[in-house]
């Protein structure tokens, strides 16, 4: 069994599936690992160390994907190479039904399979291969990183012999796993953070990293069984902009991160809030590529409203592409040891494990 991978589209996503550290964990498993001539060497992973690791270095990415098995990537790969994935091959990735859905119906008539792993269920078991959850932790620290570095006053409190400075305060709006990392991220760098989020599981873990919860008065919990959030009510959200519409008069930094699956992001920070909030206060919107958290995101680009800069990326993660690649390609490989059968040296796809049945395209 030979596993694969090819390079990505480097405008769009500098992230890779295969690092040399985990080239030994495939080849101990079993399995021959083929990369391209200079896969890596964009983040500083040049093709002696994939060598020196165990992969074998193919000249173009066509021997690659006719050589292998499986094919683990991040995006869905080129319509040009379509006809060298052959039937019977696998295909692993974060293939993205409903962008994709017409490549991805059209690989399946060619007897691919093709596994997405955004559709991980929220189990115990899958939380090593949960690419969501290891991605999203890392975003959320970058975000602060990247509206710290806009901000144009010191984030920690100071007290020196010409003044003090005060510690600067920071909002996150949605505390899941990237609102958390942010939480996190923002106090260890000295902010005064405050959190909200529509289900009331998350306050408890925001207290827990000395976050302030930010409760919607008489609100109910709006959290599904899979732990989600669930759209808000009329009625909840206008509770919540009152909320917030007063405390983001004394807010410097917003990091947003609210989203619900399968909808587009609701829109949290409308027009007449951001203009209320003081100048010079920075936000930055993890949900841009969903639509938004604000009024005013937009993708790529940095918005200024009265002094209130407003940002957001299509892919934070090219800015932190050595971690999120490290992070991937483990939960990749994990993911790939559940699917092998080491005994029988052949891959075993078991509808009645919830993880390969949830994450197989039917
Ligand atoms: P997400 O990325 O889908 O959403 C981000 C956050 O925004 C969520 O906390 C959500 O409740 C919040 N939100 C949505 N609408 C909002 C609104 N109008 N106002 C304020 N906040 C709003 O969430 P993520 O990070 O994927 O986490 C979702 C759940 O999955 C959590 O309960 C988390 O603990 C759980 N989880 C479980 C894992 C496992 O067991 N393997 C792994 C990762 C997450």
């Amino acid at each position: 069994m030979i596993i694969g991978s090819i390079p990505e589209n480097k405008d769009l996503e500098k992230r890779i599936s295969l690092v040399p550290d985990i080239i030994k964990k495939y080849t101990n498993l079993g399995l021959e690992v083929n990369i391209v001539k200079g896969y890596g060497d964009h983040l500083g992973f040049n093709d002696n160390t994939f060598k020196n690791a165990g992969a074998k270095i193919l000249l173009s990415k066509e021997e690659v994907i006719k050589n292998s098995n499986i094919l683990i990537q991040l995006d869905m790969i080129n319509e040009n190479d379509f006809s060298i994935l052959s039937k019977d091959k696998i295909l692993i990735g974060s293939m993205n039904y409903s962008k994709n859905k017409d490549k991805i119906e059209k690989l399946k008539s060619n007897g691919v399979n093709i596994f997405s792993l955004e559709l991980l269920p929220r189990i115990t078991r899958a939380q090593s291969m949960d690419i969501l959850s290891s991605q999203a932790n890392l975003a959320g620290y970058k975000a602060v990183i990247e509206a710290f570095a806009f901000f144009e006053k010191a984030i920690p409190m100071m007290m020196t012999a010409a003044g003090t400075v005060p510690a600067a305060k920071v909002l996150v709006v949605g505390a899941g796993v990237a609102g958390l990392q942010a939480v996190a991220t923002a106090k260890r760098m000295g902010a005064v953070v405050f959190a909200t989020d529509v289900r009331m599981a998350s306050k408890e873990q925001v207290e827990s990293l000395g976050g302030k919860f930010l409760t919607v008065e008489g609100s109910e919990n709006l959290e599904t069984e899979g732990g989600y959030a669930k759209e808000a009510s009329e009625e909840f959200k206008k509770k919540q902009e009152e909320l917030l519409s007063e405390t983001l008069k004394k807010i410097d930094i917003v990091i947003c991160t609210a989203l619900i699956p399968g909808k587009k992001a609701p829109i949290i920070l409308k027009e007449g809030m951001i203009e209320n909030m003081q100048s010079g206060s920075v936000i930055y919107d993890l949900a841009a590529i969903q639509g938004g958290n604000t009024a005013y995101t937009k993708v790529d680009e940095i918005i200024d409203k009265n002094g209130v800069k407003i940002m957001g990326e299509k892919n934070i993660l090219n800015k932190l592409p050595v971690s999120s690649s490290n992070l991937y390609a483990k939960n990749l490989f994990n993911f790939v040891s559940n699917l092998y059968d080491k005994d029988n040296k052949k891959i075993n796809i078991n509808l009645e494990d919830e993880i390969i049945k949830n994450t197989l395209l039917k």
